[in-house]
């Protein structure tokens, strides 16, 4: 049973408070922590922060902390840990807000997450193949890496107004080799970007992603294929986008240069316009996907393009995690994926079930970190156990991203000749 819950404030990757939680059961101590991100639009779930200026500029935590070290621990205290749906609707119970917004969902999803370590310790299995059997998925999978190699948008100081350019290795025929391609690949890139615009050029976004001072698509892509050239990679890897275009989305035209100060006259973009850019650039690059094409209310230009099947179309800002979002694009054949970001929604028991939804609707699913991040490694496990068969966790550079990645590594070696790679599967992975 949980004898006893613990929570403290702690800093994420961009040195901003957060919440994180040890529980214990007879079995030890489980330790969890809550990210953070910049999206965080109307129907997420919210995660609550002092708001008192004076201590950490209004971001301090102290408040969740305390709802976890008083009023949810005497709730969860002497519950079975096994029992995770029940302890996640306890949490929502008390709640009692559609967003989670009077607990904290920051709050929730720590307690959620370390509860779901603690109930694979019951039942002395690894975490991710508690997962499956908690989600009734069959077919653990080690997902396809998405690295972020270059970075911009709201994640890097440079002009570049999409926010990331990936790489998907899915020729690699195991996870372990996935990473190492990722690496190379990344080191490739260092060398590519100083040649041309010096060492400076190097320096990293929020997520370990190259931020050149860039402007257009095209010069980041250019980029990336001269760096996966040199590798000899070529056909095996893949690149994928997050436009996350709602950051760039004026009225209802997109401005390219959206990021540079001062300038005369913009390089706004009609709805179209993107289409045409869209299907220009899958036809120049190897691009397999593209998250949030166009702005987050913008569902028609969204639903056109996808209709063109020329990539995976995935929706984070689109959806937020959330179901209703999620059934509405299913019904509208909005887009094909989701990005799941177990915050937007707040419980592991939730984040099942919105997986369960777009698997049903035969879409792909990319599990996502957050810009904001710390050294859980909670959705390696998570992936692997939904087979959710894609996950981005950033850069294969930085120790925050790492977590994720060295963890999806134990978890190859320790599932042995069971483990699978989702590779060329990587949109169907079960
Ligand atoms: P965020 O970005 O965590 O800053 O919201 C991640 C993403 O857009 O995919
Ligand atoms: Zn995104």
């Amino acid at each position: 049973v949980i004898t006893k819950i613990k929570a403290r404030q702690i800093l994420d990757s961009r040195g901003i408070p957060t919440v994180e939680v040890d529980l214990y059961t007879n079995k030890g101590m489980f330790r969890a922590s809550a990210p953070s991100g910049y999206t965080t639009g109307m129907y997420e779930a919210v995660e609550i922060r002092d708001g008192d200026k004076g201590t950490y500029l209004g971001n301090s935590v102290t408040r969740a902390v305390k709802n976890i070290n008083e009023k949810i621990s005497k709730a969860l205290i002497g519950m079975d840990p096994t029992l995770q749906s029940q302890i996640d609707h306890a949490m929502i119970d008390l709640d009692k807000t559609e967003k989670k917004s009077e607990l904290g969902a920051n709050a929730i999803l720590a307690v959620s997450i370390a509860a779901c370590k603690a109930g694979a310790a019951e039942k002395e299995v690894p975490l991710c193949k508690y997962i499956a059997d908690l989600s009734g998925e069959t077919n653990m999978t080690l997902p396809v890496p998405a690295f972020t190699l270059i970075s911009g948008g709201k994640h890097a100081g440079n002009h570049l107004s999409i926010q990331e350019i990936m790489i998907l290795p899915i020729g690699a025929s195991r996870f372990e080799e996935a990473l190492q391609m990722g690496s190379e690949t990344y080191h490739h890139l260092k060398a590519v970007i100083t040649e041309k615009y010096g060492a400076h050029g190097c320096n990293v976004g929020e997520d370990g992603g190259f931020a050149p001072n860039i402007l257009s698509f095209r010069e980041g892509l250019d980029l990336v294929k001269e760096a996966i050239g040199r590798t000899g990679y070529d056909e095996r890897i893949k690149i994928a986008l997050d436009v996350a275009a709602t950051d760039f989305c004026i009225g209802t035209k997109y401005d390219l240069h959206s990021k540079v100060p001062n300038k005369s006259g913009q390089n706004f973009k009609s709805g179209e316009d993107m289409i045409e850019l869209y299907k220009e650039l899958c036809v120049e690059y190897p691009i397999v996907s593209i998250e949030d094409p166009f702005d987050k209310e913008d569902w028609e230009h969204v639903k056109q393009f996808s209709g063109l099947g020329i990539c995976q179309v995935v929706g984070d800002d689109l959806l937020m995690s959330n179901p209703q979002r999620i059934q509405r694009a299913i019904q509208e054949s909005t887009c094909n994926a989701l990005l799941l970001k177990v915050n937007q929604i707040g419980t592991v028991t939730e984040a099942i079930e919105v997986v369960k939804m777009a698997k049903v609707a035969n879409w792909g699913v990319m599990t996502s970190h957050r810009s904001g991040e710390t050294e859980d490694s909670f959705i390696a496990d998570l992936s692997v156990g939904l087979a959710t068969g894609q996950i981005k966790a950033g850069a294969p550079c930085r120790g925050e991203r790492l977590a994720k990645y060295n963890q999806l590594l134990r978890i190859e070696e320790e599932l042995g000749e069971q483990a699978v790679y989702a590779g060329q599967d990587w949109r169907s992975s079960s």
